[in-house]
């Protein structure tokens, strides 16, 4: 098999949309933004129509699914000068959003930090590179930027993932390059100021399950209007959402497989509602502490159907699934089986009589959960 990128950026990805936009966008835009901010929420929410580029009809496809007004704000904020803090439960696209947003607004999302707790100063402002900096000294040749330099510098937007994992002193380190907007190099002298070009800003993403949006400074939180991405509300976009993601994951792993309609249906059940802690018929369920996110539904069908190519001659099977979800929700808390058991004693138990199908086959792999 021809090898291949296993995630290409956003901007890689969509390169056709990006480019038919680009060529009917006749919108207001922002200094430096490639495209309107109309053409970016087109980019985002999608659009029936087709363009045509070259005598091909490109079709801008959906990517977020819930809330629309949330991309027009999200996009506004961009455009103004405050950063825009995504914050949400984990799973629920917060990092797919800020990849499309800098895709489609500067061209390039992989000018990213990447917050852990080892983040220091120098990561979010320059470094040096130390060969240089003996054999020349202080320069610009020796200088090192960081992913907000480069931001600064281009007049492009920079990416920081899970911000609030970051020690708070090098969080703080943002306040003066939000509100100033200038990066001050004292090891450089005179020349060393650089002033961010329009275009500039800064998409932060943080996970309400780490600890840490509370202990954020109230400086910085200042400096970011703050948007909540929550999980998806409505069962049958779920279910698109998990059949188009697993059929992407699907092929770019170069695997040829059909999606099993019903299976997708039966998966998007089971974590909607026990995350919501209440069935579509409104029994109350116990709600495993595991986070029962789109997302890791859709790595649960990916990872049956993986096992279903590869060892079971592409049937796949409800036993499959079961057993990866009890991957997915083992990892918080031993109590999440007894949720499990629970949810197919009171609630698959009794479809899988009275709607029959596959629901029998989910009941019946229930001998997996020990
Ligand atoms: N509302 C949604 N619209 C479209 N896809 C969604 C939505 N919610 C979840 N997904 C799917 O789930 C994945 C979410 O992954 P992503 O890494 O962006 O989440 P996250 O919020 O950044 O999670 P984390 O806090 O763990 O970093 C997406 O790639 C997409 O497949
Ligand atoms: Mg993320």
């Amino acid at each position: 098999m021809k090898s291949r990128t296993i995630k290409p950026p956003a901007e890689v990805l969509y390169k056709k949309e990006l480019m038919a936009l680009q060529k009917y966008d006749k919108g207001a835009k922002p200094a430096n933004w490639r495209l309107s901010p109309k053409a970016v929420r087109t980019f985002i929410l999608g659009c029936d129509e087709p363009l045509e580029i070259d005598g091909e009809q490109v079709y801008i496809t959906k990517k977020f699914y819930g809330d629309d007004t949330l991309i027009e704000r999200c996009i506004v904020t961009l455009a103004g000068n405050r950063g825009l803090m995504l914050v949400g439960e984990p799973g629920t696209a917060k990092t797919m959003l800020s990849e499309l947003l800098t895709a489609a607004i500067c061209g390039t999302s992989t000018n990213t930090i990447q917050g852990t707790a080892g983040t220091v100063e120098d990561m979010i402002k320059y470094s040096w590179n130390y060969a240089m900096l003996l054999a020349k000294g202080p320069s610009r040749e020796a200088l090192v930027p960081s992913p907000i330099y480069i931001g600064m510098e281009k007049g492009i937007i920079t990416r920081l993932e899970e911000i609030t994992r970051c020690p708070s002193e090098v969080q703080d380190s943002l306040i003066s390059i939000l509100s100033d907007k200038v990066l001050n190099i004292p090891e450089l002298g005179e020349d060393g100021v650089v002033f961010a070009e329009s275009g500039f800003n800064v998409i932060a993403t943080a996970n309400i399950r780490d600890k840490g949006v509370n202990e954020m400074s109230s400086a910085l939180k200042r400096r970011f209007n703050f948007e909540t991405v929550f999980p998806i509300k409505d069962l049958s976009l779920e279910v698109e959402i998990i059949e188009k993601e697993s059929k992407k994951l699907l092929n770019q792993s170069g695997i040829d497989i059909k999606i099993d309609r019903d299976a997708v249906e039966i998966l998007a059940s089971t974590f909607h509602e026990l995350r919501n802690g209440v069935t579509v018929e409104g029994y109350r369920l116990d709600k495993p502490e595991a986070v029962m996110s789109t997302a890791e539904a859709v790595s649960v069908y990916f990872q049956s159907a993986m096992s279903a190519y590869y060892y079971d001659d592409g049937n796949m099977s409800m036993d499959r699934v079961v057993q990866n979800i009890l991957g997915a929700v083992m990892k918080e808390n031993r109590d999440d089986l007894n949720k499990i058991k629970n949810y197919f004693t009171l609630v698959v138990k009794q479809r899988s009589t009275k709607e029959g199908g596959l629901w029998k086959d989910y009941y019946s792999a229930k001998k997996w959960i020990k």
